[in-house]
């Protein structure tokens, strides 16, 4: 994929980010829309700041655990729809430094992911369940009508933002991404041009006031091999909910497994979302998946971040990606057979490793019966198919040389169906 050639392109080099959605909703431990879902009013909802405390709140712990699991950044709500705001904003008293924990909680986060070299990302959302000027007209997210005594105002919600954005990119350090929701219906180029004044080098999501640098695809694979545009899909570990949620239906290992797998392999970042605690605390199943999926990733980390080449070769159950001299074949999905024929690459590799447990597997260069009018291809064999039943394999394939034109030639070959009989 092209890169930017500026600061941007941290975004390429660091693949894999947690996703964080921490606010007043979790006290409800239902849904980050707890507010809208339910019908609460806002004079009720309010009073959830008042009981907002979480004494156990310790970014240190957040990010160690980011570590182990493997990540490089984090992305924090700042504001969700509820419009409470988890900094200390001069723009609105409805903020954390009005629970009575009455401190700021961005700040302290920002700290913690300087020490652990965790770059910080933020999330903000568009539209907002709580300041008189925001717009609720029943659209998108947007509750059904307006609070009780507000005064709808795209222009002053818009300059609102615009100043909450300013303290955010001008007060907590380097800020790395800007995650937008809900995209509006008025756009304005001119907030992410604020943004990018601010901190240079800003990676800015497309669900703001203008496209944006990457797209967002949540909690799915999109169809096709790999992304023509910068790429970061979203998901949690849990069905229901991205905010804390009791008794959540949460996904499998083996399934978020496969999706960080191919997503990655298409190109692009892939952030997985877990939802705090009213106490401040990570739930005990959400870490214990994180950590579980990042023993994975450490062991095939270099394949699935490494260049996604796809391109030349179509297979539901596998995608290639490069790095060099290197193929990695990545099996998003479980194989059906303990061989894999990788039609059309016809080049003889030095030796195949599964990265899962590092040992090596049988490789020849064959006609095999199936593909028996063409040329040979790179047939593996002896795969544990069986054994390895957790977790998604990959395949590394290290050649004596190899480049695009190689690769490309022979998929040219390939699609013009150039058989040999
Ligand atoms: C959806 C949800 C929102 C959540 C977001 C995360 O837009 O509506 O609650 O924050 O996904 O990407």
């Amino acid at each position: 994929m092209k890169h930017f050639g500026d600061g941007r392109d941290w975004f390429f080099e660091n693949r894999y980010g947690m996703f964080i959605h921490w606010g007043l909703y979790s006290i409800d431990g239902w849904h980050e829309q707890v507010q809208w879902r339910r019908r609460i009013p806002k004079a009720e909802y309010v009073k959830r700041v008042a009981k907002f405390n979480p004494v156990k709140y310790d970014p240190d712990e957040w990010m160690r655990l980011a570590k182990e699991s493997g990540m490089d950044y984090v992305i924090f709500t700042t504001k969700h729809h509820d419009g409470f705001c988890m900094w200390d904003t001069k723009e609105t008293d409805y903020n954390i430094m009005r629970t009575p924990y009455g401190k700021d909680v961005l700040a302290m986060l920002a700290k913690s992911c300087r020490k652990y070299g965790i770059k910080l990302c933020l999330y903000y959302s568009c539209p907002d369940w709580h300041h008189p000027n925001s717009i609720n007209h029943g659209g998108d997210h947007e509750l059904l009508k307006q609070n009780p005594g507000d005064e709808p105002d795209i222009r002053k919600y818009i300059s609102f933002v615009k100043r909450q954005a300013t303290e955010l990119c001008s007060n907590y350090g380097k800020i790395y991404g800007f995650f937008w929701d809900i995209p509006p219906r008025v756009k304005d180029p001119s907030i992410n041009r604020l943004l990018r004044k601010l901190q240079p080098g800003i990676m800015i999501n497309d669900r703001g006031y203008d496209k944006g640098d990457y797209d967002t695809p949540e909690r799915k694979v999109p169809a096709g091999g790999e992304f023509s545009r910068p790429t970061e899909a979203c998901q949690s570990v849990g069905d229901q909910s991205w905010g804390y949620r009791e008794g959540e239906d949460y996904y499998t290992r083996r399934f978020l497994m496969q999706s960080i797998a191919k997503i990655m392999s298409m190109g692009g970042n892939y952030v997985l979302n877990v939802g705090p605690k009213p106490d401040g605390t990570i739930p005990k199943e959400a870490s214990a998946i994180l950590k579980d999926i990042g023993k994975w990733y450490r062991r095939v980390k270099p394949a699935i971040t490494a260049e996604s080449s796809s391109k030349y070769l179509d297979h539901e159950n596998f995608m290639l990606t490069r790095d060099g001299n290197k193929l990695y074949v990545v099996c998003h999905k479980d194989l059906p057979t303990s061989g894999i024929v990788l039609s059309p690459i016809g080049i003889m590799p030095k030796s195949a490793i599964l990265l899962n447990n590092g040992k090596r597997l049988t490789v020849k260069l064959e006609v095999t019966p199936k593909h028996y009018r063409s040329r040979p291809f790179i047939h593996i064999q002896g795969i544990p198919v069986e054994k390895l039943i957790d977790e998604p394999l990959v395949i590394k394939l290290e050649f004596k040389a190899l480049s695009d034109k190689m690769l490309s030639e022979m998929s040219a070959r390939a699609k013009n169906k150039e058989y040999i009989f």
